[in-house]
């Protein structure tokens, strides 16, 4: 078949995972729009070799192949091939890693001067003033595809900066919003990977189940739009149909709204920011009224507040919040810390920090590692044999 062209050529890193997948839809559903043209994985042989066929996608990688299986033919192995793609020739490099293991391929697709579009917020929170300073140098834009960020992406078009009071990011609360709270030490990793409007890969659910997903968003919000903390605001909005708003100083409220369904920010970010036809599902209001909007309560969701204790401190504290949550999550379901320890390990790995280089690459991994061996070290034995 041949296509109009331009068609936008597209790479996708994480191709495997919730946001890969939804991605690989909305690449299908727009052959005419979109070349997937190269794909990296964890390793899921199996889903990425499928991916390559669907697609015919001339460059893939796994980062972490099964060392006694035999790879897919063709696909490479190894972090420096992930980058190698990451930094192929491409219009859009879509980020859907998992984790800091984004970091490398992000920056190296950065440093390639395409435009990135990410899913994966915790490489701006661990490292927010270098992915800047690296995407001013390189001419590279950065597009977000967390819902809560594409939502402000959206209201901020064609906006005055300086015209802005408030950005309010919302929050569904989860699974546990009304669960008793004397109960949260017997919260189980099944429990909490049962998220109410969102169907995600099994961290980023976690951390919704704890709102560090908000805190991390916080951090995310305050890099993406270049807004201070003091106006970065969280509400909890149960049923996810507001996906953020803006509070303009004259007074407007701008909100961007739609049916829980990632396809749409993805779509508007590999196709830099045009509206494609029939991506999400119809949405009418009047289905959906009355809208609730709560507050966020401290003391049931400690995260939001250390997340912004962390952001405001700056320097290497949002990159050792992120990694010690990173590792209090596998330490979680590994069975080996309750989920009401989740929080307090993170900032217990704050408060023991001293001092670091956010400038560098070198300084951001140190930084992460040390909170990884911190988590580590306090989570050596299982809760059971504690
Ligand atoms: N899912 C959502 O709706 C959603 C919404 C907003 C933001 N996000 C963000 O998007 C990112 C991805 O989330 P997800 O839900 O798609 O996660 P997921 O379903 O767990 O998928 C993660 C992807 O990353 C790959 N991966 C994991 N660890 C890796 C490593 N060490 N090196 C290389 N690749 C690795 C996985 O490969 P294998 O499967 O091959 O191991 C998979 O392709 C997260 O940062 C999350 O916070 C997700």
């Amino acid at each position: 078949m041949t296509y109009p062209t331009p068609r936008r050529r597209v790479v996708l890193l994480g191709a495997t995972g919730s946001i890969g997948r939804q991605a690989c839809d909305v690449i299908a559903k727009f052959p005419d729009r979109f070349e997937l043209v190269g794909a990296v994985a964890g390793r899921d042989a199996a889903a990425l070799e499928a991916i390559a066929t669907r697609f015919g996608v001339a460059r893939t990688a796994l980062v972490h192949p099964d060392p006694s299986a035999t790879l897919p033919e063709g696909c490479e192995s190894g972090m420096d091939a992930a980058c190698e793609i990451a930094a192929m020739d491409a219009d859009v490099v879509c980020v859907a890693i998992t984790g800091a293991a984004a970091i490398r391929p992000t920056l190296a697709a950065i440093d390639a001067g395409a435009s990135v579009a990410t899913a994966t917020k915790e490489v701006l929170v661990m490292a927010g003033e270098l992915v800047k300073a690296r995407a001013a140098a390189a001419g590279a834009r950065i597009i977000p595809i967390d819902s809560e960020h594409s939502a402000l992406w959206q209201c901020l078009r064609g906006e005055d900066p300086s015209s802005v009071s408030r950005l309010v990011l919302t929050a569904s609360g989860g699974p546990f919003l009304k669960r008793p709270l004397d109960t949260f030490a017997t919260i189980t990793p099944a429990e909490a990977l049962a998220h109410p409007t969102w169907n995600m890969g099994p961290k980023v659910t976690i951390d919704s189940a704890t709102m560090m997903n908000k805190g991390l968003e916080v951090i995310e919000a305050h890099f993406l739009f270049d807004t201070p903390y003091a106006s970065i605001d969280v509400s909890i909005h149960p049923t996810s149909i507001v996906h953020s708003w803006v509070e303009f100083r004259d007074g407007a409220v701008v909100a961007q709204m739609g049916v829980p369904d990632m396809r749409v920010p993805i779509a508007l970010a590999l196709a830099d920011g045009e509206r494609l036809p029939g991506v999400g599902p119809h949405l009418d209001l009047r289905d959906v009224s009355p809208l609730e909007f709560l507050p966020v309560d401290g003391e049931r969701f400690p995260a939001v507040a250390l997340a912004r204790m962390a952001g405001e401190r700056g320097g290497l504290a949002p990159c050792i919040f992120n990694a010690a949550n990173e590792e209090a999550v596998t330490a979680f379901t590994a069975a080996k810390c309750r989920f009401d320890e989740i929080v307090p390990l993170v900032g217990a790995a704050l408060e023991a920090f001293g001092e670091g280089d956010a400038s560098t690459l070198d300084g951001v991994l140190a930084a992460d590692g040390w909170a990884r061996d911190f988590v580590r070290a306090n989570t050596a034995e299982t809760v059971a044999a504690r």
